[in-house]
């Protein structure tokens, strides 16, 4: 008889493009408060990889992929779709833009080192650096959300449909990788190159069954 875990099962992060603290009708009026809402669930995950025991090294794999995997989703659809926006109506948005691109290249550096990690094999250094992407993670995310707040009273009740609409299509497409060589966070080559990493990454999944491809063999 198995015992059963007080944790989620790993699966239960998978999420759709409609996070649970909000219906579909609240977010098509927002595209903003999608956003904030997928935040939250980013930082859910990494708070929860605190609260597994250090032993439940699958599981916790499984969350750092999920981490990873809705992480560079999040990242892709806003560089194509949000910072540019932001880059052409807040009255500083030119270097607000370079800020959130800097801030992404950072990211998808790190979260090409936690994708590459074991839980057993890594031990102290894996949870030391889940910890640290948190940590700068939270700093873009607390800074990125004043702006999206600015640029939340600059969108009219018109556009927010199509810009919600935009946002959906580009989360649905973007790569699941975070492709830190080769995935330019700009657009306008973002929107040409993303898609297309998004498809790759797809059929790395297929090939290997789902298992992260740029894992490290033991
Ligand atoms: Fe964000
Ligand atoms: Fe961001």
């Amino acid at each position: 008889m198995t015992t059963p875990t007080p944790y989620p099962p790993a699966d239960r992060y998978k999420h759709t493009s409609t996070p649970s603290l909000l219906t579909a009708a609240q977010t098509a009026q927002s595209p903003i408060a999608w956003l904030k809402a997928d935040h939250d669930r980013l930082f859910h995950l990494m708070d929860t990889f605190f609260i597994l025991p250090a032993t439940s090294h699958a599981h916790r794999e499984a969350l750092v992929d999920e981490l990873v995997r809705s992480t560079s989703k999040h990242a892709s659809a806003e560089e194509r779709v949000i910072y540019p926006l932001i880059r052409d109506r807040l009255p500083n948005g030119g270097i607000v833009y370079e800020r959130n691109v800097s801030d992404d290249q950072i990211n998808k550096e790190y979260l090409s080192l936690l994708h590459k990690m074991r839980s057993e094999r890594d031990g102290d250094l894996f949870d030391r650096s889940v910890d640290k992407f948190r940590m700068i993670e939270r700093e873009h995310l607390s800074i990125e959300e004043e702006f999206l707040d600015q640029l939340d009273a600059l969108l009219s009740a018109e556009e927010r449909p199509s810009v919600y609409k935009a946002l959906i299509a580009a989360w649905e497409n973007a790569p699941v990788y975070p492709h830190p060589d080769t995935g330019p966070s700009r657009a306008p080559f973002a929107n040409v190159v993303h898609p297309v990493a998004g498809l790759v990454d797809k059929a790395y999944d297929y090939v290997r069954g789902g298992r992260p491809a740029e894992k490290l063999e033991d």
